[in-house]
């Protein structure tokens, strides 16, 4: 399995990727809670999916991007996660938490944020609550370390790409690529290897080919 990033083109995926469309769903109170998945297309060997934001099949790629004369110049950096992370120590757990990925797909604020829960990881509801705001960060801007092991808690995922989707706010999220899927630049340059990693589809990021959380307008 692979995704190509195409110079000023779509993301071409090969090797039979699940492609998947879920929703953010929220609790009663209105926080980010958990996701929904809500389609699954058939599987197939090779696709192109939009990354201009422009396509009329959304989410594939419809030759638009010409048209428009999409500029896809990526920008993102091939620095390893862990350059530049604040760390944030609990008793229990730890947060290592690099801003620069987020997406803003605010799973993190529930029950006072996890920042604020990994440092009261003593307590089993706190620790809990934290551990599942990260495994929902689609970015994985925040990942979880149990400090007895010092090893991340990260969850299992098949290896897929999900199309977000947030209705309750309207938005359309980026490709969430999940389970460790490389993804190699126009230029045959290769990204880190994550587990969660969220890529462009509305063609307006300033980090691509990741997602910047600039589909939101506020
Ligand atoms: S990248 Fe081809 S239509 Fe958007």
């Amino acid at each position: 399995m692979k995704i190509t990033v195409s110079r000023n083109g779509p993301y071409i995926v090969t090797g039979k990727v699940p492609l998947i469309v879920s929703e953010i769903c929220d609790d009663e109170e209105g926080y980010c809670r958990d996701w929904l998945e809500v389609k699954r297309y058939p599987l197939k060997e090779r696709y192109a999916l939009c990354r201009c934001g422009h396509s009329k099949n959304k989410p594939f790629c419809d030759g638009t991007h010409t048209k428009i004369h999409f500029d896809g110049t990526e920008t993102g950096d091939y620095k390893p996660y862990t350059e530049g992370v604040n760390i944030i120590s609990g008793p229990v757990l730890t947060l290592t938490d690099n801003k620069h990925l987020c997406v803003h797909a605010e799973f993190c604020l529930r029950a006072g944020g996890i920042w604020k829960l990994v440092r009261q990881s003593d307590d089993p509801e706190a620790r809990n609550t934290a551990i599942e705001e990260a495994r929902n960060c689609p970015s994985g801007r925040l990942v979880i370390l149990d400090n007895a092991t010092e090893k991340a808690i990260e969850p299992e995922l098949e290896k897929s790409i999900v199309v977000v989707e947030y209705p309750p706010r309207d938005e359309h999220g980026p490709l969430w690529v999940r389970g460790g899927i490389p993804i190699e630049s126009a230029d045959g340059k290769k990204y880190e290897i994550r587990n969660r990693v969220t890529l462009c589809r509305c063609g307006k990021s300033k980090n691509k080919p990741f997602c910047d959380g600039s589909h939101i307008e506020r």
